[in-house]
């Protein structure tokens, strides 16, 4: 019979990599938790008009990427290729549209994308995602982009402090323009593009009857080069878009440098007037993290968002202005120049109680029930087995420390207690053993 295998472009994740995975998790929920933001959980499988009308039809995501299929009930559902659609359709459902406060949601969890599986590129990935309703504020912009950057940093990515720093993560940024002035400029840059349809892609061609910003993203060196010669979208904002434009920059990076405390909170970024974003739903501010350990460029981003100001009401909830982003979490775990202290994975338990015959095994298992109730992890030895094998498997446990129990410790009430990295025996009366092993585990 074949062996079944996890699908192409889904992985299992095992120890030690879950442990590094969880403390991934822990540590971004610290960042965001010091900023206000509370949890929402989602459904994996949402209606599919859910993403159809907030992504656009035509965007590749949904065209090309989207695990779409009828359950049984003839609906058409799918799996979450992203997290902001279906946390703007819990908002509106939830009526918090309604409560006109400001609502600072983060997610984490498994998206789907059909995508052709290479480094990086997954079918089930990892996105920790932030949306910030509420606010139409530019300065609202520039807390959500210092929490992404600070957050990068927290989770062992290094940033670039400036240009031509190597092997770091840019922050690229760009304004879209409003519903006031886009209109315009996409009317102009469709009519620019119609005289040059002739030499753009296949894939531009249809862009250019479902969603010609797209052109300006192409990779293929033509399409670049002939939008490239077009005047940037941001040259076409209207008053009120770039003045927020600008409030954004001057913000992220103060040209005034003689104030100390500017430094300590300027956010480097790469201005890039032909930044657009696959999904329609952006308006305004929009920015991505590249990496260049990631390679090739089509990958390189490890982090996306901006404003989102008309989606809550396009999705029937009460106008309400919106900015987010979402990493991925896979990508970062490709870029980290060096697990954060706090992400090294320690061994699965501290405590590995080793016997010395089959017959203390009862006593063994007792005694890492009383340690776990003193909040120390333990795993017990349970096969009858010589304690050379107990201690080779201790050792690949990596607990700290291996306790032995033999009839001589039963009969004077006392634990022989072996630390691991040093190879130190001593005898520890059974009364003063928790005390002990938190001051060597936990250094209380
Ligand atoms: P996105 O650019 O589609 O934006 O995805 C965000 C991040 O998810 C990417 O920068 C990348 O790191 C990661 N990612 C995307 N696709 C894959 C894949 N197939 N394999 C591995 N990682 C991947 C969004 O999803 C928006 N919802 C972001 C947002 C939130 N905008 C506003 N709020």
């Amino acid at each position: 019979m074949a062996v079944l295998k996890a699908l192409g472009g889904t992985s299992d994740i095992l120890a030690p990599e879950s442990r590094t995975w969880q403390r991934l998790e822990n540590e971004a929920r610290q960042v965001l938790e010091l900023y206000g933001y509370e949890e929402i959980r989602t459904p994996l499988i949402e209606e599919a008009a859910v993403f159809t009308r907030s992504l656009g039809e035509a965007a590749e995501i949904v065209t090309k990427q989207m695990y779409l299929f009828q359950d049984r009930g003839g609906r058409s559902v799918a799996l979450r290729p992203e997290g902001t659609a279906s946390v703007v359709r819990a908002f509106i459902e939830h009526g918090l549209d309604k409560t006109a406060g400001l609502s600072r949601l983060y997610y984490l969890g498994p998206m789907f994308r059909a995508e052709r599986p290479q480094a990086g590129r997954r079918r089930q990935f990892h996105q920790l995602g932030v949306e910030m309703f509420g606010s139409a504020s530019p300065y609202q912009d520039v807390e959500v982009i210092a929490l992404l950057m600070e957050m990068l940093r927290e989770l062992g990515v290094k940033v670039a402090g400036g240009p031509g720093d190597e092997k770091a993560a840019v922050l690229k940024l760009n304004h879209l323009g409003c519903l006031k002035c886009r209109p315009e400029w996409l009317k102009n840059l469709k009519e620019y593009f119609k005289e040059r349809l002739g030499v753009l892609c296949e894939d531009c061609k249809v862009r250019f009857r479902t969603n010609p910003l797209r052109i300006l993203d192409c990779k293929k060196e033509r399409c670049h080069n002939i939008a490239r010669e077009r005047i940037a979208p941001s040259h076409r904002l209207c008053d009120s878009c770039r003045r927020h434009a600008d409030q954004v920059k001057e913000t992220l990076w103060p040209k005034d440098d003689s104030c100390e405390t500017s430094s300590k909170r300027k956010v480097y970024f790469d201005w890039d007037n032909w930044l657009v974003r696959g999904l329609d739903y952006y308006t305004g501010t929009v920015f991505e993290v590249i990496h260049t350990g990631l390679g090739e460029k089509a990958q390189s981003a490890i982090a996306a968002g901006g404003r989102y100001d008309d989606l809550v009401r396009e999705m029937g909830g009460v106008a309400t202005p919106a900015v987010g982003f979402a990493v991925g979490l896979e990508r970062i775990l490709m870029v980290q120049e060096k697990a954060a202290p706090s992400l090294a994975p320690p061994g699965s338990a501290e405590v590995f109680v080793a016997t010395f015959s089959s017959q203390e095994i009862p006593q063994g298992m007792e005694l890492a029930r009383d340690l776990r109730t003193g909040k120390i992890s333990s795993i017990a030895n349970l096969e009858d087995r010589p304690l050379k094998r107990q201690f080779e498997q201790a050792d690949k446990l990596g607990v700290r420390f291996t306790l032995i129990l033999g009839p001589d410790e039963l009969k004077d009430g006392f634990v022989t207690v072996k630390e691991m990295a040093t190879g130190q025996q001593r005898q520890v009366p059974k009364g003063d053993l928790l005390q002990e092993l938190r001051r060597g585990v936990k250094g209380e």
